[in-house]
């Protein structure tokens, strides 16, 4: 663990602390997977917040490379390594914020779901570590197929019987990142200023872009929604195309886990702010997980939002995706109970 002095240090307030367990005034931010494609420009991103105090890597091979090379940027976060198994519990104990990108990648012509045998297993590892460890944080979770990892994660944290629905989390920002970008290119929008939430699951199908409530208030044509709709829904497959068999999305996951990470953090300082994730949810009927628009605060999830008014186009995406979204949760739940 890190001498008191330096998190006291890199604090930002400059009051002396105690104590930093679950201390939102110096975030231990713990990356799973931090020697991935994802990780390693994530942890760069990371390591450039100034909310962030201590910088915990984990991964199975290579990390104290990427520990080293991070440790020598001049911003205040302290970097740790921690290699393999033995050394998880250590990595994520007293963790405020644990960020998943741990698990293979699609090559071309796979689905998400294409993954779950190898990456199931994973995230369920790993969150049995987070249930002893660390049960108090927030775990955002980048590995594909975030529509069953995340029910995978949570069924292990309930088996440990420390589930808190409000504490674990889908990463769907890249979606919403992409959508920005793609309607701030099309309408000549500031894309930095431009807003679109996306609902639903980060597969296919169940990637919802809710482009009725774009702001600035924006409208498209019938022939606009019907192209854009499905671009922001396999533009992940763009990506994995464009790559030609070298991995996925990753310096745009990166952008898009720095920025959900950092959200997390100003929830638990007390700095409400809205972000889309898929989550357990009441929002839409049916349906246990779903992403829609949420308040981020002290405990994670403060309040789900819902998908608000949408169009009759809209709403007949969301109707579709429920079946769906229902057999992603069911194959990760079972996965497991083990039934
Ligand atoms: P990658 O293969 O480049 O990196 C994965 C890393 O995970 C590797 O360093 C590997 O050693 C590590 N790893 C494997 N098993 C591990 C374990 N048990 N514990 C800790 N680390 C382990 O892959 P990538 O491009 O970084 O993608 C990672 C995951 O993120 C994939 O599942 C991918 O589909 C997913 N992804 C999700 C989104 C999203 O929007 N949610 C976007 C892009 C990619
Ligand atoms: C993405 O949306 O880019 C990720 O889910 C990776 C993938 O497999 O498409």
């Amino acid at each position: 663990s890190l001498p008191a002095k330096s998190l006291v240090s890199a604090s930002s307030n400059g009051i002396r602390l105690a104590s930093y367990r679950y201390s939102s005034q110096a975030p231990k931010v713990a990356l799973l997977g931090a020697a991935g494609g994802i990780g390693q420009p994530l942890g760069l991103l990371l390591k450039q917040d100034p909310l962030v105090a201590h910088l915990s890597l984990y991964d199975v091979v290579n990390t104290p490379g990427v520990a080293a090379d991070l440790s020598h940027i001049d911003s205040n976060a302290k970097v740790t390594a921690h290699t393999g198994q033995a050394e998880l519990f250590a990595a994520v104990e007293n963790a405020d914020v644990i960020v998943i990108p741990a698990g293979v990648p699609r090559k071309p012509g796979m689905t998400r779901d294409d993954l779950f045998n190898t990456n199931a297993g994973i995230v369920r590892d790993l969150a049995a570590v987070i249930a002893k460890a660390a049960p108090k944080a927030l775990i955002a979770i980048i590995t594909n197929p975030v529509n069953s990892t995340v029910p995978i994660a949570s069924e292990v944290l309930k088996k440990a019987g420390v589930y808190d629905p409000k504490r674990v989390f889908g990463v769907t920002t890249l979606d919403v990142v992409r959508s920005q970008a793609f309607v701030a290119e099309l309408k000549g929008h500031d894309a930095t200023k431009t807003i679109v939430p996306v609902v639903g699951g980060h597969a296919g199908i169940t990637i919802i872009p809710l482009l009725s409530q774009v702001t600035p208030a924006t409208t498209f044509t019938e022939a606009e929604i019907s192209k854009l709709t499905p671009r922001i829904q396999d533009a992940g497959t763009e990506v994995v195309n464009a790559k030609a068999g070298a991995g996925s999305a990753t310096l745009s996951m990166a952008l898009a886990g720095a920025k959900f990470a950092n959200a997390l953090i100003r929830g638990l300082k007390g700095q409400k702010n809205v972000q889309c994730a898929y989550v357990a949810s009441n929002a839409v009927n049916g349906v246990e997980y779903f992403s829609t628009p949420l308040e981020l605060g002290p405990n994670g999830v403060e309040k789900i939002l819902g998908v608000g008014k949408v169009s009759a186009f809209e709403q007949k995406l969301i109707d579709a995706s429920v079946p769906e979204l229902n057999k992603n949760i069911a194959k990760g739940v079972s996965f497991v109970k083990g039934n």
